[in-house]
C-alpha cells in the first residue's frame, strides 16, 4: 500500500484546523454536505464519518439527526482525534483513530457514511470505498465529497496519478466497491462535489 499522504500535516495542524479562511472553507463545505445528507436520509440511526478531522462534520449531523444513537467519526491524524474528543459536544459522537482502508465497524452496521474532503488523501481508494460498502447495511448510503471535476484532469499526469479525481474515475470505483450507480451532486464552488450512492443489493 503506497504511504499515507499528508498525515503529519494534518497531525500538526489539527490545533489549528477550525481556524481562519481554510477552517471556514471546511466548514461551508460539511454544512452543504449536512444538507445533502438530510435529503439523501432522513433519520439514521448509525452515521459514520470517514477522515472526520475534528468532527465539525459530525457534531453538524449530531444536531440534525436527533434520534441518531451514535455519530462515529474514524481519521488517520491522531491529533485530529484528540482535538475532536476534546471538543466533545454531544455524547453519542464516538471518535476513533484509524484508516479509511480498515474500518473497525462490524459488517452492515452503518446507516449512513460520509466523508469530505477525505477521500483524496486515501492510500488506496477502492479499498476505502470498499470498505465503506461493507460496513454499511443493506440499502444504505454514502456521501461522499471531495475535489471531483474534468478541470482536475491535468493533475491527474502529475502528481495525483491513479487518484480518482473526476466523476467518470469515482463513478467506476463506486461502482467496483460494490455501490449502485451514484448520483452527482454540486457542493462548493466549481470543483468540490459530492456523489451519493446507495450499497447495491
Ligand atoms: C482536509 S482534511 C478533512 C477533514 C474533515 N473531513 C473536514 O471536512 O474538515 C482530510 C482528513 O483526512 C484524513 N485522512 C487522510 N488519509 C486518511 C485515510 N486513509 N483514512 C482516514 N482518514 C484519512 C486526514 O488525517 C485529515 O484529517
Amino acid at each position: 500500500m503506497p504511504p499515507y499522504r499528508d498525515l503529519g500535516a494534518y497531525d500538526d495542524r489539527a490545533g489549528e484546523y477550525d481556524h481562519g479562511w481554510r477552517g471556514r472553507l471546511h466548514h461551508t463545505i460539511s454544512e452543504n454536505t449536512a444538507a445533502l445528507a438530510a435529503e439523501t436520509v432522513a433519520a439514521p440511526l448509525r452515521v459514520l464519518d470517514v477522515g472526520c478531522g475534528t468532527g465539525y462534520l459530525l457534531r453538524t449531523l449530531a444536531r440534525q439527526y436527533p434520534d441518531a444513537v451514535e455519530l462515529a467519526g474514524i481519521d488517520a491524524a491522531p491529533n485530529m482525534i484528540e482535538t475532536a474528543r476534546g471538543i466533545g459536544g454531544d455524547h453519542r459522537l464516538t471518535f476513533a483513530t484509524g484508516v479509511a482502508e480498515r474500518l473497525p465497524y462490524p459488517d452492515a452496521s452503518i446507516d449512513l457514511v460520509v466523508s469530505s474532503t477525505s477521500f483524496d488523501h486515501w492510500s488506496d481508494q477502492l479499498a476505502g470505498l470498499r470498505e465503506c460498502a461493507r460496513v454499511l447495511r443493506a440499502g444504505g448510503h454514502l456521501v461522499l465529497v471531495d475535489q471531483f471535476s474534468r478541470l482536475l484532469l491535468p493533475t491527474l499526469a502529475t502528481s495525483r496519478r491513479g487518484k480518482a479525481r473526476t466523476p467518470h474515475r469515482a463513478d467506476r470505483l463506486l461502482l467496483r466497491a460494490g455501490f449502485a450507480q451514484p448520483r452527482w451532486h454540486r457542493v462548493h464552488a466549481v470543483i468540490i462535489n459530492a456523489a451519493v450512492a446507495a450499497k447495491a443489493s
